[in-house]
């Protein structure tokens, strides 16, 4: 065991080596890094769905192997860079995801299967996390006959098809899962997470109402949506219909910003705390397609800002902390500026919320450091953080 391990370090770290060849390894390493981790996807999730053969001494061989492999192409993807990709949050989820996969292994070695194998049947997550923020990269792979992939439920193949980018195939299953009696046995939560997965690939990737409109239908009239689902459904149903009347595309920081606050005010006005998740997904779409053209200065800053908003309100898509990162990233992008303000006190609350739900309810010492030396760096001259003056205004 010590071996393997030792291996798998050595691989790691000579990986790291050839980052600083960084330019050398561009679009081709990337994508046959996602062809591996396709693989080791296809090879384990099944297993992962199942303690039986997840804890069956014959499969014991595989899983070592596939679960190295994962820990390994997933920290390589931190060290290919993003293909120039210059969105805070790609970089983020690559360096979550690298860390919860070394965190399989280990617990694996360890004797722990019950753990690695929860933390892999929660792999695909990252996949989609990325997969799902807007239209880059393929949409539509070829499906290969895959034998395993019949043993999964109806939820399950979507939310599988959905982080190896079959996008197209993805929607079809979803739509059949909502007729589907397996979709009975499933808790609530996960029906409203790919609910909420395929929403995101019809308005961010797809960019198609009248795709997201026949999701929506489809939930709504399923015998097995809880009533809150339904109804949120029908109010996404409005923001469709409004985003089919439009007659332009949004695109700028500007329509971004309009949306953000169309979100807001339907959440306010509604009892559904998901009402405006159509705009919310709509701003986002837009604001990532932003940060990828990369143009530094005041409106970068401002992008990460509301990137940051729109990411809070999507957690359960953009992972729970990549606001938290948008925020850093602006306070570091432009210093002493309002924009760097508005970034700190967000953030600010955000971590303090964030520790206070753990069990020591304690910043640790780094981030409370971090967080101090970001407020310095979100200062701006002359202007102190309360303003009584402005107060009383
Ligand atoms: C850090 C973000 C990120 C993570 C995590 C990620 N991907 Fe990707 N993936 C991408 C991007 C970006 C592309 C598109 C590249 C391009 O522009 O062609 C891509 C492309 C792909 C492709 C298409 C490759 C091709 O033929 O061009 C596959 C398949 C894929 N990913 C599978 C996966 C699987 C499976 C996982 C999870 C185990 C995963 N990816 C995790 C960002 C990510």
């Amino acid at each position: 065991m010590k071996s393997i391990l030792l291996i798998a370090s050595v691989l790691i770290i000579s990986s790291c080596k050839s980052a600083d060849t960084k330019t050398a390894v561009g679009k081709e390493a990337w994508t046959a890094n996602m062809h591996q981790l396709s693989q080791s996807v296809a090879n384990l999730i099944p297993l992962a769905h199942d303690p039986l053969q997840f804890n069956d001494p014959n499969n014991r061989e595989i899983i070592h192997q596939e679960v190295g492999r994962l820990a390994k192409f997933s920290h390589d993807l931190g060290t290919t860079n993003t293909q120039g990709i210059a969105d805070p949050a790609m970089e983020y989820v690559a360096s979550r995801f690298s860390a919860d996969m070394q965190e399989a292994r280990r617990q694996l070695s360890i004797g722990n299967p019950t753990y690695s194998r929860y933390i892999i049947r929660n792999a695909t997550n990252y996949c989609i996390s990325c997969h799902t923020q807007s239209d880059r990269g393929p949409k539509f792979l070829g499906m290969e006959a895959d034998p395993f992939y019949q043993k999964l439920n109806s939820l399950d193949r979507t939310n599988y098809l959905i982080a190896v980018r079959r996008f197209d195939e993805a929607v079809l299953e979803f739509e059949k899962a909502m007729n589907s009696p397996d979709v009975a046995l499933w808790p609530f939560p996960s029906l409203e997470s790919v609910t909420l997965k395929i929403l995101a690939v019809a308005v961010r990737v797809k960019k198609d109402p009248k795709m997201a409109e026949r999701i929506i239908t489809r939930m709504v009239q399923s015998k097995w949506a809880p009533v809150y689902l339904q109804m949120s459904g029908i109010k996404w149903r409005e923001g469709i219909d409004e985003w089919s009347r439009a007659k332009t595309k949004p695109k700028t920081l500007g329509d971004a910003k309009k949306l953000i606050s169309a979100a807001v005010k339907k959440q306010a006005e509604s009892p559904m705390s998901r009402a405006g998740l159509i705009e919310y997904l709509q701003a986002s779409g837009v604001l990532h397609d932003l940060l990828n053209d990369k143009k530094p200065g005041k409106d970068y800053a401002e992008t990460l800002y509301y990137a940051g908003i729109a990411s809070e309100s999507l957690r359960e898509l953009d992972l729970l902390d990549t606001s938290e990162r948008y925020f850093e990233t602006c306070i570091r992008h432009l210093p002493h500026s309002p924009q760097a303000r508005n970034c700190y006190i967000r953030l600010e609350s955000a971590q303090i919320a964030g520790y206070s739900e753990s069990e020591s309810g304690r910043l640790p010492p780094s981030v409370r450091a971090n967080l101090d030396a970001l407020k310095k760096l979100a200062e701006t001259k002359g202007q102190p953080w309360l303003d009584e003056k402005r107060k009383a205004e």
